[in-house]
Parts: structure tokens; C-alpha cells; sequence
């Protein structure tokens, strides 16, 4: 199985939605441990969104021609922030209390104004998504598309890289990589704004105990 890595272009972006479905929802360890699995029509309007931006990659099947990887990449300036970070009442907005508090995690676990200040810049790459097909993952995959998306941010001249792993395996590679560890937020004892422990009836399979923001300069 010969596989080779390239840019997630606009021909390509419908098979990229698919893969995402297919191949990422359900084997996200959070996202699967909650249950939220299923592409809502608000996710598929943003990764389109995101797809659309030209930044994402893939790696794909030589033989077969299938995509077999695929991780989607933003750029986040900091022009287009808030000046203060709302407070987002995920559940009056209609989603369901369990991803409710995801969502509350990430923005507790991945504070973009606090990262850009810290760095001094005044935009980043981040990865949004990330997922490698079950027939092809240990193989490296999943290291290429970090890489020759941090090598390809790098020449369009974004200078810092950052990543919110949820997996332990995403979290080797940034680890591997030398990104620095910004925040640990481990699953066990995360407490969302209502002081409820949000995982405490929720089984995330070992080895994921925590999301992870890494951060790496370019
Ligand atoms: C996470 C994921 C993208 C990794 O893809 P991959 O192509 O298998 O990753 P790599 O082959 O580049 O391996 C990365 C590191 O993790 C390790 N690793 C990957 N899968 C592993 C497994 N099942 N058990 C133990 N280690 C594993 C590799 O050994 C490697 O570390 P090393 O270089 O120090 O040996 C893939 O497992 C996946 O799609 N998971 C479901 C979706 C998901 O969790 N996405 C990430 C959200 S942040």
C-alpha cells in the first residue's frame, strides 16, 4: 500500500467531507465517547467552510486512488477576534448538553488570543481535524499530513502552528515533532461552568485521558 500526500484541492473536497464523516466522526475518542458521532448540518456547513479555504491535506491511496487520510487546517488571525472571548451558551443555541460541555473544553482548553499574545503573532495555523483510514493508521500518516501542513504554513508565512489533540496518538506526534505543551485538560476532572464533572459517567478509552494544546513556532 504505496500512499502519497497532497493538498485537499477543490475537485477533492467532497470526497473530503465524506472521509470526515466516514472516517473521523466516528473514531474521534472524545466525540465517540459522548456519542456525538453523526455530521449535524452546522458541522458540515463549517468544515465545508473550512475545506474551502484551501489549507487542508490528505494523503491518498496510490494503487486504489482512494483518500486514505485527511487533516483540515484554518487560519486564525487575530484582526477577526472578539476583544474579549464571549462566553458561547452552547445549550440556549440548541445543541445537546454533552456537546454542549465539548465545546466549553475546547474553549477553556484552547484559548487562540491567550496563544497569538503569548507568541507574538498575530496569526496561526490550526488543525481542525484529523483522521487516518483503520487499514492504514501506524504507518506514519497522520505524522506526513502535520508535517507537510506545518511546512506549507511556513512558506505562506504563518509562523506559529497549533493543535488541540484529543488523541493520544495525535498528541505523540506533536510531542515527536517538538511542539510546545500549552494546557493539558484532562477528561477526568474537567469541570464546566456549571460545576458539573463532565466526564465522570463518560468512558473515554484508554490511552485518552486529556486534550492537549500543542503549539509550535515555524
Ligand atoms: C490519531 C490518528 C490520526 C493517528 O494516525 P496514524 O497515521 O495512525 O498516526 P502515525 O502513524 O503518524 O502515528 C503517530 C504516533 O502515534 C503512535 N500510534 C498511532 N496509533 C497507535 C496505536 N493504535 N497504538 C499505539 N500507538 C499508536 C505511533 O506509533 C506514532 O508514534 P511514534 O512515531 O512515536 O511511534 C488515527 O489514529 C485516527 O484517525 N484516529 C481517529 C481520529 C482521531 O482521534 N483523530 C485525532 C483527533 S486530535
Amino acid at each position: 500500500m504505496s500512499v502519497t500526500c497532497k493538498p485537499v484541492t477543490p475537485d477533492l473536497i467532497q470526497e473530503a467531507l465524506g472521509f470526515y464523516k466516514e472516517h473521523y466522526l466516528p473514531n474521534d475518542p472524545l466525540l465517540k465517547a459522548v456519542g456525538c458521532t453523526e455530521m449535524t448540518h452546522v458541522d458540515r456547513h463549517s468544515t465545508l467552510s473550512y475545506l474551502q479555504e484551501g489549507l487542508s491535506w490528505c494523503a491518498v491511496d496510490k494503487t486504489t486512488g482512494r483518500m486514505v487520510g485527511l487533516q483540515i487546517n484554518r487560519c486564525v488571525k487575530i484582526a477577526d477576534l472578539p476583544d474579549v472571548a464571549p462566553t458561547i451558551d452552547y445549550v440556549r443555541r440548541g445543541w445537546s448538553r454533552k456537546l454542549s460541555s465539548i465545546l466549553c473544553l475546547f474553549d477553556s482548553a484552547f484559548d487562540t488570543k491567550q496563544i497569538l499574545t503569548t507568541y507574538k503573532v498575530d496569526k496561526l495555523m490550526r488543525l481542525f481535524a484529523l483522521g487516518v483510514h483503520c487499514d492504514y493508521k501506524k504507518r506514519g500518516i497522520a505524522t506526513e499530513l502535520i508535517k507537510r501542513s506545518m511546512h506549507h504554513a511556513a512558506q505562506d508565512g504563518v509562523m506559529l502552528f497549533a493543535v488541540l489533540c484529543t488523541s493520544a496518538y495525535t498528541k505523540r506526534v506533536c510531542e515527536n515533532q517538538g511542539f510546545d505543551k500549552v494546557k493539558d485538560t484532562s477528561y477526568s476532572t474537567y469541570v464546566d461552568e456549571t460545576q458539573s464533572v463532565l466526564y465522570k459517567d463518560i468512558d473515554v478509552e484508554e490511552p485518552h485521558t486529556a486534550a492537549t494544546c500543542y503549539v509550535k513556532r515555524l
